[in-house]
């Protein structure tokens, strides 16, 4: 109830006109990417809405028209989780229910023929495993065979990749009856085999079946090293039917290159079955490595790697094969947004890829169209989907943009981001992104919101997010930035090299230099009403801030899981990455934690520092920012502590997210004299 309050109070303060509003972010639809049917004529996508009122939230799906980007509603809805184009025509699907009324806990499969007057799917097989990441292909014999994975509970819980089949064709399938777990049978001394490797997500695009349905690739973390301490991973390729043991393609004591020892991923079939694409990386616990893309050629479970294009100073993170298995179509981010790209299977070491669609949207996944142009499911600060086709080397032309579509988000416009670049004392070009609010006027003064991204090797641009949206930022009356500094990744590798044991170095100066360039140079920013804001590096990166001259710039500070001291980094689940990015062990190389260890410059702390941190978050653990605050408190600089005993390194909850982003925005406003007072305490400690 006193949520609820908080929410009308803190909506009726502001004055100036928002085209986006927290609660409107968080409800409007999310939609997945495209997934396009084989002649190309239409692809699917689901959407997810939710309801203030009913606190629920509902899945549709959607035929896209690729020709018009007209959509028209899928007639079924959110008991179907997943869809395959295929069966025995262009129209059919294979789906996905993710409920089984025999087997609780399990999932069923469904054919149906879209092609059809009538809505009729047939139940195909009934599986006793929660399967996910559904994939299938059609058989010679006019069969089915699919992969897909679940937690396998056969010893320790490990998630593998399971596959089955579907027998018959002609509209009328038998489930095999039997699911084999692929990685069954492959030797470990130190990790055992896992597939999709469990990160921060289960990724289907670890493991892929040939067009043939023969073989399965998957990737798996290295079996021969402790896996918090190395990002190594191999693929491995195994008969579909499961009579033999995976074998390793890539990884010691195989065909790949000596060099090639770090983490691999995206393995991808050609359509004639004898090729396998995927990227690796060099470094062996460096998870910021740029990935290679390489080809084997597989000849049943023999497999031949060769690099491709090895020198492209680019990070690959998916690839199709063109229709004729000549060319791989590869995703890899250039200045924060990720971008299409044409690369010869068989490209010389020094052959330079050209982007073919441009950095002015994010791409999230695409499909080869059958007359050669490229399907794009993309994104932007401005749009949460667009869909768009586009020739190599001609214009996109697109199809559908959800804020023509969603009323949440009326009013957004590509003109309302912006970018400009600085040069630093590297003489490297950093990039920043402007985020304007809505009815932006240039000849006004707008307070600074100066956000720091994470990671810190990951980007934060002109992309949509319902975490950090940083349009909705600005529409709280104030002029956002974002900084890609140096360290952040998509502008050369030995750009994002440099942060290594240099934390709060030259990352810091850059930001200087872009406070600086923005206080003498940007009329409508009023630089003495600024805010600094940021999560986990972006947070470590606010409490230096916070030690440090540029921190007395500052009339608040916002800092969301982040570290403050670094002598305590081992309490993470990534040992890999600090290690690396403080160039060695806490027991041999301690300076190299205390030269840039926040919490030893904090007697100086006098900015007011609101600081959320999350009990589930095993990244960065929780103790730093009750730390953090606890400081603050006996320093006397005012702080507030939010905290969610549900919520992990993001918060995801539609609920708790309302209440972080309203809590936040009125710290800030508070702070730059938008708003003339804080909430109540009552509300803000959770
Ligand atoms: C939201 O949920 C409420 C309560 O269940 C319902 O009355 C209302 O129609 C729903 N709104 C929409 C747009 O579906
Ligand atoms: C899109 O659909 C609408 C109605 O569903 C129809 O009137 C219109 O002609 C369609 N547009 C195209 C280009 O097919
Ligand atoms: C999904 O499965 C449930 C039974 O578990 C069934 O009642 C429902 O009709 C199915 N829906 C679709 C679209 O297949
Ligand atoms: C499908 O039907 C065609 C024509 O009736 C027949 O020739 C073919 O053998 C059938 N295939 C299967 C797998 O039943
Ligand atoms: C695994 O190791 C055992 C014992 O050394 C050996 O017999 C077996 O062939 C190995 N399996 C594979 C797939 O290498
Ligand atoms: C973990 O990595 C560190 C740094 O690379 C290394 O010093 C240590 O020996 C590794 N430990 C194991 C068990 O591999
Ligand atoms: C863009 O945002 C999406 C959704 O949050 C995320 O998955 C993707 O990694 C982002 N890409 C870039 C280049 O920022
Ligand atoms: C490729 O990226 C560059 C650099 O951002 C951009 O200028 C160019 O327009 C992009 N190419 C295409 C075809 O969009
Ligand atoms: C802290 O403040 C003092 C006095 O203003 C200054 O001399 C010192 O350099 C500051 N320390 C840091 C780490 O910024
Ligand atoms: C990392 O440590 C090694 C060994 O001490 C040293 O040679 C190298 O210069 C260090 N790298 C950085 C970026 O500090």
């Amino acid at each position: 109830m006193a949520l609820k309050t908080v929410v009308v109070a803190v909506g009726l303060l502001l004055g100036s006109a928002q085209a986006i509003t927290v609660e409107g972010m968080l409800a409007a639809p999310r939609r997945s990417t495209g997934i396009l049917s084989p002649n190309g004529d239409r692809a699917l996508f689901s959407e997810t809405k939710f309801n203030w009122t009913s606190e629920k939230s509902t899945t549709s799906w959607y035929f896209l028209n690729t020709a018009t980007g007209n959509t028209t509603k899928a007639p079924f809805g959110s008991a179907v989780s997943e869809v395959v184009w295929v069966g025995d025509t262009e129209d059919s699907i294979l789906y996905l229910n993710s409920t089984n009324a025999e087997i609780p806990g399990g999932v069923t499969l469904y054919t149906v023929d879209l092609g059809s007057d009538s809505f009729e799917p047939k139940l195909v097989a009934s599986l006793h495993a929660p399967i996910s990441g559904l994939k299938a292909v059609k058989t010679k014999p006019g069969g089915i065979n699919f992969v897909g994975n679940a937690l396998a509970y056969i010893t320790a819980e490990r998630y593998a990749v399971f596959s089955g089949v579907l027998n018959g064709g002609n509209g009328s399938y038998t489930y095999g009856g039997e699911l084999k777990n692929l990685l069954l049978g492959i030797n470990y001394t130190v990790t055992r085999p896992e597939s999709p490797v469990q990160g921060s997500s289960s990724d289907p695009g670890d493991y892929d079946l040939s067009p043939d349905g023969k073989l399965v690739a998957f990737r798996s973390k290295a079996p021969e090293l402790p896996k918090a301490n190395y990002t190594a991973s191999y693929i491995y390729i195994v008969p579909h039917d499961g009579s033999e043991t995976a074998v390793q393609v890539n990884g010691p004591g195989t065909t790949a290159p000596e060099t090639a020892k770090g983490a691999s991923g995206y393995p991808t079939w050609s359509h004639d079955s004898t090729k396998l694409a995927f990227g690796q990386q060099d470094g062996v616990y460096y998870e910021s490595d740029r990935f290679k893309l390489y080809v084997a050629d597989v000849d049943g479970l023999n497999a031949k790697v060769r690099p491709v294009a090895e020198e492209w100073d680019s990070s690959p993170s998916g690839l199709q094969w063109s229709p004729d298995d000549a060319d791989l179509w590869v995703t890899s981010e250039l200045h924060a947004a990720t971008c299409l790209w044409l690369v010869p299977a068989d490209a010389a070491a020094d052959f330079k890829p050209v982007n073919f669609t441009g950095p002015d949207t994010v791409l999230s996944d695409f499909n080869i169209l059958p007359d050669g142009s490229a399907f794009v499911s993309a994104a932007s600060s401005w749009s949460s989907r667009i869909f768009y086709n586009q020739y190599p080397g001609q214009d996109k032309k697109i199809l559908f943009t959800a804020n023509e579509i969603d009323p949440e988000l009326e009013g957004l416009k590509p003109d309302s981001v912006s970018n400009f670049w600085v040069t630093n004392d590297d003489g490297d070009n950093i990039q920043t992104f402007v985020f304007y609010p809505t009815d932006f006027d240039p000849s006004k003064k707008y307070p600074l919101a100066f956000i720091i991204h994470g990671g810190p090797q990951s980007t934060q641009g002109d992309n949509w997010s319902v975490r950090w949206n940083l349009r909705l930022w600005a529409d709280q009356g104030f002029v956002v930035t974002a900084t890609q500094f140096t360290g952040s990744p998509s502008y050369s590798q030995a750009f994002t090299d440099k942060i290594q044991a240099n934390w709060g170095g030259t990352p810091y100066t850059d930001l200087v230099k872009v406070f600086e360039h923005l206080r003498e140079n940007i009329d409508y920013i009023d630089t003495d009403r600024a805010i600094a804001a940021g999560a986990s590096f972006g947070c470590y990166m606010t409490n230096w801030i916070q030690g440090h001259d540029l921190g007395r710039e500052f009339k608040a500070l916002v800092c969301h899981d982040g570290k403050i001291n670094q002598v305590g980094s081992y309490a993470t689940d990534e040992l890999w990455f600090i290690q690396r990015d403080n160039n060695g062990t806490v027991w041999n190389d301690r300076a190299n934690y205390e030269q840039w260890d926040p919490l030893a410059h904090f007697k100086n702390a006098s900015t007011p520092q609101f600081i959320i941190h999350n009990d589930l978050d095993y990244r960065v653990v929780q103790a730093e920012g009750l730390q953090t605050f606890n400081i603050l408190q006996s320093l006397g600089v005012p702080s507030r502590f939010l905290h969610f005993p549900d919520e992990g390194h993001w918060v995801t909850n539609r609920q708790n997210s309302l209440l972080w982003h309203k809590s936040i925005f009125n710290w800030i406003r508070y702070w730059v004299g938008l708003d003339e007072e804080l909430m109540t305490e009552g509300v803000i400690t959770q």
